[in-house]
């Protein structure tokens, strides 16, 4: 990693651009034009909201700086939106039919809305199977399509006087696949999307044309995408920072807080039943057998990491952990989620917790959306390629280094994430081990 003198400038526009322009990319991308005017506040963005700790903890030298002011990000008044979606809706009107935020307050962006229209997708039907658009780029096979979107990307660039560019996946999650042989090496890959590949689902295909044009990729869905060894092994080679997968909202962000807690206080767990109720079209794809099983995976993953059970087998070796998704179209964007802990303490004495988070997905998403893209520009400004763990906070299932074990401890990952900017800007990393306290102490 790079320190504070390789950082390049945040100059000029940067574009960030998603696949996908449906509830979360129209939430963040009218939230961000409302900030711009003065219209609301970017509460949930750590990179508008955050401070960071510096220095010493002494009261002389306690520093505390907003994380914006801390580190060279891009300003929030030099962003361009761009992306692809299967239907032709402007951002307006797909803000609209999302119906996440205020009619009002969209009224109000109205002109910068309707001025943001998603270019044509490409799309396979045999990856998100509850839906059909028609605004889908045709062509020879899936390395023509690949190039397709290297010339949007270009062209969106050149059009939009943008000096760099970002792509975060906020499009529909696609059917559950594993790793195939297509996917280990870019020699593989490339002849794959020749061969039309049916493993290359079309996120890999954006992932692809992003990282081939040195355009730093996010992928916001549970699907591999970008997490793939080929892919991996080409952002490397192409100087690309890449990060994954699904955003760390609602039930899931709710489970990295609660569950480190109780680890922490070594109380043992039996059994932690999770259920919503969800009436987005994000549920309706979820509706379908095949994407939701790429969901349950990526939830089901995160308590393994936080409890150990194979370190701790008298508190965690028979947890019971069961997560389901239930399509019910009255709550719209509004997800309602219920958490039943069944946990026990001293000599085994069974108590429960129930959670009830009447949250809104797109809501806490959409901050996500910007600190990924803020952060992922900076990454690739101060010359740090590949898988981007320190971004780990902001993701269900974390992608890591080959051979690594993902993060999943809200905690630590922040610890993780705060460290890398400090490290950036050569300050001293911060461990809590409190040997600041210790020095200050001796020196009394
Ligand atoms: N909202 C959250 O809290 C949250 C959390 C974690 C992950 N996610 C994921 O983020 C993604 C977006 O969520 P959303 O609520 O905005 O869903 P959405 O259904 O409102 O929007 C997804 C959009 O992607 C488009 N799309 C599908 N395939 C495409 C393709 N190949 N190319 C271009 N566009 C394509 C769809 O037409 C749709 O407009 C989903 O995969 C979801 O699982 C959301």
């Amino acid at each position: 990693m790079s320190s504070t003198n390789t950082i390049k400038p945040a100059e000029g526009r940067l574009g960030i651009l998603t696949p996908g322009m449906g509830a979360v990319a129209t939430t963040f991308i009218a939230g961000v034009i409302a900030v711009n005017k003065g219209l609301g506040k970017p509460i949930g963005s750590l990179t508008q909201m955050g401070n960071i700790r510096v220095g010493k903890r002494t009261r002389e030298e306690m520093r505390n700086p907003k994380i914006k002011d801390f580190v060279p990000l891009q300003p929030l008044n030099q962003v361009v939106f761009g992306g692809w979606d299967i239907y032709e809706d402007n951002v307006f009107d797909a803000a609209m039919k999302a119906e996440v935020l205020d009619k009002n307050l969209l009224l109000q962006l109205r002109p910068e809305l309707e001025q943001i229209k998603p270019m044509k997708a490409v799309f396979d039907k045999a990856w998100v199977k509850n839906l059909d658009g028609k605004h889908v780029k045709q062509g020879r096979n899936k390395m023509d399509l690949a190039h397709q979107l290297i010339q949007d990307i270009e062209d969106f660039k050149k059009k939009n006087n943008c000096t760099r560019l970002v792509m975060v996946w906020c499009g529909s999650t696609e059917v559950f696949t594993e790793e195939h042989d297509v996917h280990q090496t870019i020699e593989a890959f490339e002849k794959g999307l020749e061969e039309n590949n049916p493993y290359i689902s079309p996120s890999m295909i954006y992932a692809y044309a992003s990282i081939k044009c040195r355009v730093p990729f996010a992928n916001g869905a549970p699907n591999l995408s970008c997490d793939i060894p080929a892919l991996a092994e080409l952002a490397r080679q192409n100087e690309t920072a890449i990060a994954g997968k699904d955003f760390k909202t609602g039930q899931t962000l709710m489970k990295t807080i609660v569950a480190p807690g109780l680890a922490a206080r070594a109380l043992g767990i039996k059994g932690w039943f999770s259920t919503n109720i969800l009436g987005n079209r994000d549920g309706e794809v979820l509706d379908d057998p095949s994407s939701f099983k790429t969901k349950e995976v990526s939830k089901l993953s995160v308590l393994k990491d936080i409890l150990a059970p194979d370190q701790q087998p008298d508190l965690y070796s028979n947890l019971y952990h069961k997560v389901n998704i239930n399509y019910y179209p009255p709550r719209g964007d509004n997800k309602e989620s219920w958490d039943n802990i069944d946990i026990f303490g001293w000599l085994g004495y069974e108590m429960q917790i129930k959670i009830n988070f009447l949250c809104r997905d797109s809501i806490l998403a959409a901050p996500i959306v910007l600190d990924l893209a803020l952060f992922l520009d900076l990454a690739q400004r101060s010359n740090m390629s590949g898988v981007q763990e320190w971004l780990s906070f902001y993701f269900k299932s974390p992608q890591t280094a080959p051979g690594l074990n993902p993060l999943h401890d809200i905690f630590k990952q922040l610890m993780k994430l705060e460290n890398t900017l400090r490290h950036l800007k050569g300050e001293d990393l911060i461990t809590h081990l409190g040997l600041d306290y210790y020095e200050e102490f001796i020196a009394q």
